[in-house]
């Protein structure tokens, strides 16, 4: 196997899709090693859980730095020590600089809890809770300038149930998120999805065929009753 990708994971609180990934790294077989998190809160509950998983972590505060660009300045620095190859935003609730995405364009992804380019932005699970749509899901995509705007690299579908309410609907999501953001950072570890010419080109799947007669829906909501309760259980 070809050198793992050293991959840097950019928090600013909870840290479980950044816990996924370290998770997924502890595989020496996966494509990508975390070599680092940076966090721009000094009190991002992430910042432990990946110290004691043996993962440096960065605190770099906005409030630290004069300027907005000084701030990305000092994130791509610390990036660049710690000799990343790939950006994984997870959680990361700043808006980085046009001259930060430009230089990380391609090498940069993030994970967006809806499927894009559905619900950009925040409260996504509540909106989509109004819009009454049945199907829901998260997005990982590569970042590019414009916000929840990049090229889709993977998407993962879940049920709106009857009766849902935002906490419900963010636990089943968040439940995807751990398995989607995992599968898609492997792809672009391993150079079969990149992002080419603004779009992201994907290498031939060979089992693809495979799936291009099924279809996703909204399943039968009384029988997804005992899988929301395991659900609640498990909310963070
Ligand atoms: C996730 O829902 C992610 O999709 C969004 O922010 C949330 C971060 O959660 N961008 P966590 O910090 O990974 O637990």
């Amino acid at each position: 196997m070809s050198a793992r990708k050293r991959t840097v994971v950019l928090i600013s609180g909870r840290g479980s899709n950044m816990t996924a990934l370290i998770a997924a790294a502890s595989n020496l077989d996966y494509p990508a090693e975390i070599v680092g998190v940076i966090s721009d809160r000094a009190n991002a509950a992430g910042l432990g859980i990946a110290a004691a998983r043996g993962i440096a972590t960065k605190v770099i505060s906005r409030a630290d730095y004069t300027s907005k660009d000084a701030h990305d300045g000092a994130i791509d620095a610390a990036l660049v020590s710690f000799g990343a190859e790939i950006v994984a935003l997870a959680g990361y609730m700043r808006i980085l600089g046009a001259r930060f995405v430009e230089k990380w364009l391609g090498r940069m992804i993030n994970i967006h809890p809806a499927l894009l380019p559905a619900f950009k932005g925040l409260d996504t699970h509540a909106r989509a809770i109004r819009a009454g749509i049945r199907i829901h899901g998260c997005t990982v995509h590569f970042v590019t300038l414009d916000m929840d705007d990049g090229p889709i690299i993977a998407q993962a579908a879940v049920p709106v149930m009857v009766g849902d309410n935002e906490d419900m609907l963010a636990a089943r999501v968040l439940k995807a998120e751990h398995r989607l953001y995992p599968l898609a950072l492997g792809l672009v570890a391993e150079g079969k999805a990149r992002m080419e010419g603004g779009r992201t080109v994907l290498a031939h799947f060979a089992d693809d065929a495979d799936n291009s007669s099924s279809v996703v829906m909204a399943p039968d909501p009384l029988r997804e009753e005992t899988d929301l309760e395991h659900l609640a259980r498990i909310t963070p």
